[in-house]
C-alpha cells in the first residue's frame, strides 16, 4: 500500500494548476444517462472516483471512452441495457446513487444498491427518495436495494427540502429534466457544484431557472440532447492548496481559482491572516506577517464554510496564534484528522461537533493515517509545516479526491513523495 513522505519546513512559492472538480464531475457523469446522445466532458480530473462510477455506468450499457490523456471523457447512453446500480460499485463511491434520478426519468425504472454510511457519519439518502416519490415514483426497499418504478414517467410537483442537500437536490433536479409539467425545488443546494451539473443539463436541452439561489424552476423537456461540457475547477482542490503557503509562509498562485467557488472560505482566511488577491490566471495567496492567527469557523452549505474544507483549516489553526473553535454542522463524524494531528504534536480538544483548538509553535513530523479524503489533506498539509517527517498511510482517499497532489506540491517546493511500503 502507498504512503507519502513529507519532510517538512521551508516556504513554498510558485503557481499550481487547479483540476476539473471531482464531486461536480461525477454527477456531470451521471447526466449521460438522461439522453440516447453523446456527452463529452472536458477538464475532467483523473482520479480513481471517476474511473470508478465509469465502471458504474458502463455496467448500465453506457459507452465511456477517455480521450486525452484522460481529460476528456465521451459518454454514450445510446441504449441503457441495465437498469441496475449493483452494490459491489455503489458502496465503493456514495456519488453513484447519483444515478437513480438520470435512470428511473429516462427509463420509468432503476434499481439502485443503498450506499452505506461512511467514514464521516451516516449519509442517510432519505431525502432523495421523498423527492424521487414527490415526482410520482413509487420506491421499495429490498434486499438493500432501492426499486424504483414510474410505468407512466415521472410528473412535476414541489419538493421542499427540509435542509439542504447537495446529492438530493441533484438527483432531483435531474430527474426532473425529463417529468411532465413543472417542477419547483424548493430549499436546493446553492453549490458551485451544482450550479454546474445545472448549466450542462441547460447545455442538452433542459429548461431551469434559479442556479445559485434556493429555488430551482424546472419545466420538463420530452427528451434532452448531446452537449460538450468544460468541468468547473474543484474548489476543494482550489482551497486545500490555499492553505498550503498559509501555513508554511511564501506564496502560491492557483492557476484556475475563483473567488466566487469559494464563499466563506476566503474570508475566514482573512480573519486568519491570510491575504487572497486576484489575478490574470486565478488566485495569489499569501500571509499578511510571520504567523498565523486563530479564526473560528462554522462549516454550512454553500456559500457558507465548506465542510470540505474543515480539516483543512484545522491543521492551518495547529500553528495559529491563540485558540479557535471550529463547529461541524453538515457530518456527524467528521473530526477524525484530530486524533491523528494531535500525534504530531497539536492541542485540540473536540467536544461533540465542536473543536477547539490551541496553537501551538511547533509541529512534529510523525507516522498517521488517512481516515477519509479531507481528512488525509489535511495530514499532509501539517506534515509540510511540522518539524521533521511524516508519513501518511492509507493514501488510497487522498488518490480518490486529489490529482497529482505530491507532483503539484513539489512544483511549489514541498518536500514530498510516495513510497510503496
Ligand atoms: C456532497 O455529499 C459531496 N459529495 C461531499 O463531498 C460534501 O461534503 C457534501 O456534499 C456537503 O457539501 C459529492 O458531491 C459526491 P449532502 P452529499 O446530501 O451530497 C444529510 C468530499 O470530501 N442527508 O449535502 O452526500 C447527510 O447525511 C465529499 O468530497 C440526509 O440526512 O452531501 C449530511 O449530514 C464528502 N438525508 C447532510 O444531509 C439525505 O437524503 C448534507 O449531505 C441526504 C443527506
Amino acid at each position: 500500500m502507498d504512503s507519502i513522505v513529507v519532510q517538512g519546513g521551508g516556504e513554498l512559492n510558485g503557481q499550481i494548476q487547479i483540476s476539473g472538480a471531482k464531486n461536480t464531475c461525477l454527477k456531470l457523469m451521471s447526466a449521460a444517462l438522461l439522453t440516447d446522445e453523446p456527452l463529452t466532458l472536458t477538464n475532467v480530473p483523473r482520479l480513481s472516483d471517476i474511473k470508478t462510477l465509469g465502471t458504474l455506468l458502463e455496467s448500465l450499457g453506457c459507452e465511456v471512452a477517455m480521450l486525452n490523456d484522460g481529460q476528456v471523457m465521451a459518454l454514450s447512453g445510446r441504449e441503457i441495457t441495465n437498469r441496475k446500480a449493483d452494490y459491489e460499485i455503489v458502496r465503493k463511491l456514495r456519488a453513484s446513487f447519483n444515478v437513480l434520478g438520470p435512470l428511473l426519468a429516462r427509463e420509468n425504472e432503476a434499481i439502485v444498491s443503498l450506499p452505506g454510511g461512511c467514514a464521516i457519519g451516516a449519509r442517510a439518502v432519505d431525502l432523495h427518495i421523498k423527492a424521487l416519490e414527490t415526482l410520482g415514483a413509487t420506491i421499495e426497499l429490498d434486499g438493500g436495494y432501492v426499486h424504483a418504478k414510474a410505468p407512466n414517467g415521472l410528473t412535476g410537483a414541489v419538493i421542499e427540502f427540509p435542509f439542504v442537500s447537495v446529492g438530493a437536490t441533484e438527483n432531483a433536479v435531474t430527474a426532473a429534466t425529463l417529468a411532465k409539467g413543472t417542477t419547483v425545488i424548493k430549499n436546493a443546494a446553492r453549490e458551485p457544484d451544482t450550479v454546474d451539473l445545472i448549466k450542462c443539463l441547460v447545455a442538452m436541452g433542459a429548461k431551469i431557472e434559479g442556479a445559485g439561489t434556493s429555488t430551482l424552476t424546472i419545466e420538463g423537456v420530452d427528451h434532452l440532447h448531446g452537449a460538450t461540457h468544460e468541468v468547473i475547477a474543484d474548489r476543494i482542490e482550489l482551497g486545500t492548496f490555499m492553505v498550503a503557503p498559509a501555513i508554511c509562509g511564501g506564496s502560491v498562485e492557483l492557476l484556475g481559482g475563483r473567488l466566487d467557488l469559494i464563499g466563506a472560505f476566503v474570508e475566514r482566511l482573512d480573519a486568519a491572516g491570510i491575504n487572497v488577491t486576484e489575478t490574470d490566471g486565478g488566485l495569489l495567496v499569501a500571509r499578511r506577517g510571520d504567523v498565523v492567527k486563530a479564526a473560528d469557523v462554522t462549516t454550512a452549505p454553500f456559500p457558507g464554510y465548506p465542510t470540505d474544507l474543515q480539516a483543512q483549516f484545522m491543521a492551518m489553526m495547529c500553528t495559529a496564534e491563540g485558540t479557535s473553535t471550529l463547529e461541524e454542522t453538515i457530518f456527524e463524524n467528521r473530526f477524525m484528522h484530530a486524533p491523528e494531528l494531535i500525534r504530531m504534536g497539536a492541542k485540540i480538544d473536540v467536544d461533540g461537533n465542536t473543536a477547539k483548538v490551541t496553537g501551538v509553535e511547533q509541529l512534529n513530523g510523525a507516522r498517521v493515517m488517512a481516515t477519509d479524503l479531507r481528512a488525509s489533506a489535511s495530514l499532509i498539509l501539517a506534515g509540510l509545516r511540522a518539524k521533521g517527517e511524516t508519513v501518511v498511510s492509507r493514501v488510497y482517499h487522498l488518490d480518490r479526491g486529489y490529482e497529482k497532489i505530491e507532483e503539484k506540491l513539489r512544483g511549489v517546493g514541498a518536500n514530498i513523495e510516495r513510497i510503496s511500503e
